[in-house]
């Protein structure tokens, strides 16, 4: 049997650790897990509050998911993508039953990026156009094309990316100076008369599409009201562009709707890409969903997309079980309902830690923002750069105090698995009050 010693060891020496100098990388060990919390190979405990990356929403080891995978993998190790299986035929109308409109028919790939390049190549195909207009603010995963729709800043370094990626300024209505003595109304539509005027520079006859993350995720849980929204999609009709939702992390439950888009029903998207809690992270997998209408248009022309792994068996399974999961469990109910408490979790908090300037989300999917002085707004760690000391020493204290979270630039992620309970949210965020005492003092207000 390994110490943690060595593991960590072996995996430093021989393992290359994402987004982070290498020398940066402090792992914490995985020995198993369940539910909301997992143990390291030491026997400490911590509470999952990020569902590890913002996917494993039906909390972890659920042993409905566990007993398909291995019944499956038992039957069918492998089919190529061409091949028919139940299993795969399955999952595919169990998704166009939860797709909002008229989604219907999944491209499978093995991830968010993937779904969100052949997204992209869909749309491209389908309109004969090229520019993709997407959001500064936001994250569609780590390939070439993905990276280059999204704007978050690592992916600087990286080289040109893809072209005709157009990037949109944020309705950001914590920071951006549009909304300025405005209600967050009058600033969206303004945000959205901004694009019809990039679409116009742009020349909607070369416009392919608008991509847009459903309920914004990584970059901060920036998100518009339905004025924005419903202005979206009034252009992309006016103009002739196809809306692409990536609900990669807002999807399956986590926003206490099935979708991120599902909070603006006057909205259709024409493709949506998802990934993450399709399977709840048992199984790598992600999809490419389209309407009919752009299904129907590559039943006559050849849909030039494919990859080894598409609607690989053990996925196929692992997602068919997973959204039994969430019906049977009623998690997307639960899911809104435990939003409420974190909600209200948070803003006791805010009372206590003026730190906390803005308070944003849904569901289980909720961000705190940190701030020098509520007046200023100024950030307690800017966006481009790293950890400031403050931020250093929650993150460090959330660890020691055995919570497992994202902590970036100057926002603490509150995403647990869908599961949570009342009393584990009261858990985490007693946790996150004793992180918060240790940097009140950095407050200048
Ligand atoms: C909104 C969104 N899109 C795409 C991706 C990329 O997904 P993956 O990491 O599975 O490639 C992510 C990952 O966090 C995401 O949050």
């Amino acid at each position: 049997m390994s110490t943690t010693a060595d593991i960590i060891r072996a995996n430093k020496e021989h393992t290359i650790a994402s987004w982070t100098a290498q020398n940066a990388w402090n792992p914490i060990t995985m020995d198993h897990a369940e539910g909301v919390y997992f143990w390291d190979t030491d026997g400490k405990r911590y509470i999952d509050w990020s569902s590890q990356l913002v996917n494993v929403n039906i909390g972890h080891s659920h042993p409905h998911v566990i007993k398909a995978i291995q019944e499956h993998i038992a039957r069918i190790s492998y089919a190529f993508p061409s091949i028919a299986t139940e299993a795969r035929g399955r999952l595919g109308e169990l998704l166009s039953e939860i797709m909002p409109g008229k989604l219907s028919k999944a491209f499978f790939t093995n991830g968010g990026t993937d779904a969100i390049e052949n997204a992209i190549k869909a749309a491209r195909l389908f309109t004969g156009k090229q520019k993709i207009l997407a959001r500064y603010r936001s994250y569609h995963g780590a390939t070439f094309g993905a990276a280059t729709a999204g704007g978050d800043p690592r992916r600087h370094g990286h080289g040109p990316g893809i072209p005709d990626i157009i990037h949109l300024p944020d309705p950001y209505a914590y920071r951006s100076p549009v909304y300025r003595g405005r209600t967050q109304e009058e600033g969206d539509l303004i945000m959205a008369d901004m694009v019809e005027e990039i679409i116009l520079m742009e020349d909607p006859k070369l416009c392919a599409a608008i991509l847009l993350e459903g309920y914004s995720g990584t970059s901060g849980v920036l998100q518009p009201t339905e004025v924005y929204w419903n202005r979206i999609g009034e252009l992309c009709k006016k103009y002739g562009l196809l809306l692409i939702v990536d609900e990669v992390m807002s999807g399956f439950g986590r926003t206490g709707e099935w979708f991120g888009i599902n909070h603006y029903p006057a909205v259709e998207a024409d493709i949506m890409a998802v990934a993450k809690g399709i399977t709840s992270g048992y199984v790598p997998l992600g999809a490419a969903i389209l309407s009919e209408e752009i299904s129907a248009y590559f039943n006559d022309h050849p849909f030039s997309m494919g990859l080894t792994y598409s609607a690989h068996p053990l996925a196929m399974a692992a997602g068919v079980a997973t959204i039994e999961v969430y019906h049977q469990e009623n998690l997307i109910e639960h899911s809104r309902e435990m939003g409420k408490v974190l909600r209200r979790g948070l803003m006791d908090l805010a009372e206590k830690h003026p730190l906390i300037g803005d308070i944003r989300g849904a569901g289980c999917h909720q961000v705190i923002e940190l701030v020098k002085n509520r007046d200023t707004r100024e950030p307690l760690s800017p966006w481009v750069g790293g950890f400031t000391e403050p931020m250093a020493i929650v993150n460090k204290t959330l660890r020691e105090e055995g919570m497992s979270t994202f902590v970036r630039w100057n926002m603490i992620f509150n995403c647990p698995p869908l599961v949570v309970t009342e009393a584990q949210i009261k858990e985490g965020l007693d946790i996150i009050d004793h992180a918060l005492t240790k940097i009140d003092s950095y407050y200048e207000g």
